[in-house]
């Protein structure tokens, strides 16, 4: 509330006085992502979970000198955290101008990784739904549960990972022969996150996506809903040969709800190193090479590699559209049927974030060979272009 009106008088000030000198270069405009891409109406679409009304990217626009001199980026206003500014002797000075239209700060960079914009951006980016049912003020992806994680490959208490989806074949299923092939990410209400190589030569129609599953040999400790699937979207350059852009969307043919054994999980801020970090991964895979797949939803805590040492430890490329995570000494990895599933990261404001997709590995937790994950945030304007854009 307070903020609000703060940002408001800083707009008038702006506008109506025009002499305040503008430390930006609107030539030198450039982001991450493909720009036009951006700002085409068509990812202005319903099922971004927005702060405003009024949709606007958090994005990094043009380069521009920040606080403390910092190197920064224009920003728009509600996306940079306002302690940023506060105590700056001069906030105008800070104000820049995003696409000659709106009035932007300039954000420094390294408070834009760190914390709270990682959650502005995960905010904008795919996870709508009306039907929240947790009952605290924590809404929108990525919410942990109550439960916390257990690490070291125990099972996790029902409702811990609700973005968590299984896709099976209902006639494997009822004949008993494998119950599920692969593991996804919910995202948004309509489309699930997977790997590529799980869906080659994979039809819409023999597949279903169970979610709010937990333990596959209960009916009733959940309530998990089966989803029939409209469109299955591979990444037009999956090389079944090398595993090379191993990432797909699955939509399902009607919206889910979303409710505490439901619920999506945010995409990553782009460009976070996790190098030494610890993520978790979470699946009904095998539990351990050529084993038994777990009727209960397993995970396992696992630090990321150096993609250096990583590429290393392979013949096959690794590149830095990959994540390779496992326990240093063996033992802890993802396996066969967990492919399609995310290896998920907590950001300082605790959300979880998808950064990761089970894609290979050589065996299952030999020592000197992680698991190979396809890097999310390498493909996001793929995944916008393939799921809210689309709608
Ligand atoms: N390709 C495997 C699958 O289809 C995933 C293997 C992951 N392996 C590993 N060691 N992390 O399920």
């Amino acid at each position: 509330m307070q903020s609000t009106v703060f940002l408001l008088v800083l707009i008038n000030v702006f506008i109506f006085t025009g002499t305040i000198v503008i430390r930006t270069d609107p030539q030198t405009a450039q982001n991450d992502l493909d720009r036009d891409f951006w700002n085409r109406d068509h990812v202005r679409r319903k099922r971004y979970l927005g702060l405003n009304k009024k949709f606007k990217l958090n994005k990094r626009y043009q380069e521009c000198v920040g606080p403390g001199d910092a190197k920064g980026h224009c920003k728009h206003l509600t996306f940079c955290p306002i302690d940023v500014l506060t105590g700056t002797r001069n906030t105008l000075e800070y104000l820049c101008v995003i696409e000659k239209t709106f009035v932007g700060v300039c954000c420094p960079d390294d408070v834009a990784l760190g914390g709270m914009i990682g959650s502005q951006l995960i905010m904008d980016l795919p996870a709508g739904g009306e039907d929240y049912d947790i009952k605290d003020n924590l809404t929108g992806c990525g919410v942990p549960s109550e439960a916390r994680a257990i690490p070291g490959g125990v099972a996790p208490r029902v409702q811990e990972w609700p973005w968590l989806a299984a896709l099976f074949r209902p006639q494997d299923l009822a004949e008993g022969l494998e119950q599920q092939f692969c593991g996804g990410a919910v995202i948004t209400d309509l489309h699930i996150l997977t790997a590529a190589h799980c869906l080659q030569g994979v039809s819409a129609q023999e597949i279903r996506v169970r979610l709010g599953e937990y333990d596959f040999s209960k009916s009733n400790e959940t309530r998990f809903r089966d989803h029939a699937v409209a469109e299955i979207i591979n990444h037009e350059d999956f090389v079944s040969g090398t595993y090379e852009n191993d990432i797909a969307v699955v939509k399902l043919t009607q919206p889910t709800t979303f409710n505490s054994y439901i619920w999506p999980i945010c995409l990553p801020p782009i460009d976070l190193n996790y190098e030494n970090e610890n993520a978790i991964v979470a699946g009904w895979g095998k539990q351990y090479f050529a084993g038994p797949e777990s009727e209960v939803l397993l995970q396992i805590t696992v630090p990321i590699w150096e993609l250096s040492k990583c590429s290393q430890s392979f013949l096959q490329r690794i590149t830095d559209s990959n994540i390779c995570a496992g326990a240093y000494e063996g033992g802890k990895d993802s396996c066969q049927g967990d492919s399609g599933g995310p290896l998920m990261y907590q950001l300082e404001n605790g959300r979880w974030v998808a950064i990761g997709v089970v894609s290979w590995g050589i065996g299952c937790g030999d020592k000197g060979n992680p698991g190979i994950y396809t890097r999310v945030d390498k493909f996001i304007p793929w995944i916008i272009k393939n799921t809210i854009a689309k709608e």
